[in-house]
């Protein structure tokens, strides 16, 4: 047992719920319509909640998540709307650096600082991601996540062999629904690859408090006129285990 203690998070209760039935001897404790459960995973102090969707849910957790919990680090799994073409549903992404798209307080400030922070982006170290990118890449390199999900499965959303990026994420509270909102978004920031509704908030919350994290999603949809039909059936059927995948790796536990 280590002394160290890891929160894990995630927007959809799919996603979350495998990840909780990785502990041992879990707690359950609700605090503000979250329920967090505690316990261990492969001897590391753990704690697993759902975060609900949006800015304001996941600051609110990761903030209970550190002040409640005392948790050193916070690792967030979750789903992604593809923006960089180059990307494709079933890929993985890590988060470099953590946009909030939404935020924008001109002319008092440039688009996207937050406020008082001077800050556009929070950002991930390099050697961080480097030890997280050799956990994950087994999942593809070796084919675990073909042995655990299934290649018909897999083949279903076409998905063959997926791919693992590190780079921008963009978060904010809005669901994109069409080429219209990606090409926007494109436009103001051209380095993003993923957009979802909760990395960069915890990424403040985690900045403010001098607390590691790690951002970590898969493609479930386009972004684009289609993904209001994809998302659903992937987080049924594909991300929920994806999420207890990339876990298991961080963790060590295959
Ligand atoms: N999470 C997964 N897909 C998304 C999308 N299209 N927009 C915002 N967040 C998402």
């Amino acid at each position: 047992m280590t002394g160290k203690t890891i929160g894990i998070m995630g927007a959809m209760p799919q996603e979350i719920d495998g990840v909780t039935a990785l502990l041992n001897n879990p707690v359950r404790r609700v605090i503000g319509m979250r329920s967090y459960t505690s316990g261990t995973i492969n001897g590391i102090n753990t704690v697993v909640v759902f975060s609900r969707w949006g800015k304001v849910a996941a600051a609110a957790t990761a903030a209970t998540l550190i002040h409640v919990f005392n948790v050193d680090e916070i690792i967030f799994t979750g789903v992604a709307g593809a923006i960089d073409h180059s990307l494709n549903v079933g890929d993985i992404v890590i988060a470099k650096r953590l946009y909030q798209h939404d935020m924008d307080a001109r002319p008092l400030m440039q688009q996207f600082e937050v406020p008082l922070l001077g800050k556009t982006f929070f950002e991930c170290d390099d050697s961080k991601l480097n030890k997280i990118r050799e956990a994950i890449s087994p999942l593809i390199i070796d084919g675990i996540l073909k042995d655990r999900i299934g290649a018909d499965v897999l083949a279903q959303f076409g998905i063959s062999t997926p791919n693992l990026h590190i780079g921008d994420i963009a978060s904010g509270d809005q669901f994109f629904a069409n080429n219209e909102q990606k090409a926007t978004l494109q436009a103001a920031l051209p380095t993003i690859l993923c957009v979802e509704m909760e990395g960069a908030a915890v990424a403040q919350v985690c900045f403010e408090h001098k607390v590691a994290f790690t951002i970590i999603r898969t493609i479930s949809d386009a972004a684009d006129e289609q993904s209001h039909i994809d998302f659903p059936r992937f987080i049924e059927e594909v991300s929920s285990k994806y999420s207890v995948c990339i876990i298991k790796q961080l963790y060590n536990t295959n």
